[in-house]
């Protein structure tokens, strides 16, 4: 090749690895998560997820790197750990663990001592106080101990009051006493120290009666020096029941008693079908609602109960109702998923 072809087609090749070189600088940055946005604000953003749904490999992929946490939906329940008296099976949560912790992803404990999703060795027959609490114990230990270190919080009582901020009559209520949320709380922490143990319940997210409940028992376990660390807001809202507006002072309140706050299972449902303006007025309220837990040092995060509404609770349970969550059900981003991103500041 003469010497001046040559220069030319060397020149052409720097050219073209300069080019190659100087590529990703001007390439489009990759938009942050959910998750990343989040930690910007020191707070975590995450998602609810089930077993069943770990065989969508598109669902998984967005679940894993979308959001920083994850709660499993159904997998930590009592009748699915200890099905039988005595005999625990954690394959179910473990296949959750195992994802969080592929995905750096912290995960939420949910739940040691509810009233639903019992097994039925457990609700078919009477028991004495003792022999309940025994069960209770063992139930509580057993499963904290093997998740030891490895969730960050525990729901460990969920949904113990009624509307009216009265004691559900759930069987450990009735069998027990309320004095069962303190033990309850007691026996947990003597085996994980470093989870921070949670109250949980819906429709508390504004001041009311049963806000109030959890405030002032809350207010009197401190007193008594119980472990209780945390008040989690379930945050299940519907359109035609409007916005609680005094969420950020509900969350402030208990702040103020020395807990934390977290948004623990946050969907907005509407009556079916899903227009433009019903998914206008879920995108502001799901804004409006993370704006409160950024508002509040002490809220820690905000999970949402499960990300798509292929996967939603709400349609099986409130048939005529869905369209819930910030991805539908193709797994395409909402106005609400926008409203959320813009928030936090993305
Ligand atoms: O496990 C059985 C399966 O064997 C059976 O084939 C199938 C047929 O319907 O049912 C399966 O059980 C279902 C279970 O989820 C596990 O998938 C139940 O029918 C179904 O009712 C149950 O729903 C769960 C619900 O809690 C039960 O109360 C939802 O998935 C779960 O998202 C929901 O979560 C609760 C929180 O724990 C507490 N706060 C309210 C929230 C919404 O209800």
């Amino acid at each position: 090749m003469p010497v001046s072809r040559h220069l030319i087609a060397l020149s052409a090749a720097v050219c073209l690895a300069a080019g190659l070189a100087a590529a990703p600088a001007t390439a489009e940055p990759r938009p942050r998560t959910l998750a990343e946005l989040a930690k910007k604000h020191h707070k975590y953003f995450g998602s609810a997820t089930d077993n069943p749904e770990f065989t969508d490999a598109a669902y998984l992929k967005l679940l894993g790197s979308e959001f920083g946490q994850t709660t499993p939906g159904n997998a930590m329940k009592w009748e699915t750990t200890e099905p039988r008296r005595g005999v625990f099976d954690f394959t179910a949560a473990e296949e959750v663990m195992t994802f969080a912790k592929a995905h750096h992803q912290k995960v939420r404990g949910h739940t040691l001592v509810w009233h639903n999703q019992l097994p039925a060795w457990l609700t078919e027959r009477s028991w004495t106080a003792d022999e309940l609490r025994a069960v209770l114990k063992n139930h509580i230990q057993t499963e904290v101990r093997h998740f030891k270190g490895r969730v960050i919080h525990w729901d460990v009582v969920n949904e113990a009051f009624n509307e009216d901020g009265t004691y559900r009559e759930s069987l450990f209520y009735k069998t027990l006493g309320p004095g069962y949320i303190a033990d309850a709380l007691r026996w947990a922490h003597e085996i994980d120290p470093h989870a921070k143990l949670y109250l949980n319940d819906y429709n508390v997210d504004g001041i009311g009666p049963k806000s109030d409940a959890y405030h002032s028992l809350i207010k009197q376990l401190k007193a008594d020096g119980v472990p209780v660390e945390g008040f989690g807001i379930q945050g299940h809202l519907a359109l035609q029941y409007g916005f609680p507006a005094d969420v950020r002072q509900n969350m402030q309140r208990f702040a103020d008693l020395g807990v934390e706050v977290a948004v623990t299972e946050l969907d907005i449902r509407m009556p079916l079908p899903a227009t433009p303006e019903k998914l206008a007025t879920q995108a502001t309220w799901y804004a409006d609602y993370v704006k409160a837990c950024l508002a509040v040092e002490k809220c820690v995060g905000v999970t949402v109960w499960d990300y798509t509404d292929k996967y939603s609770w709400i349609p099986s349970v409130f048939p005529g109702e869905g369209a819930a969550l910030p991805y539908d059900e193709n797994l395409t981003p909402k106005p609400a998923y926008h409203a959320i991103r813009k928030v936090l500041g993305g």
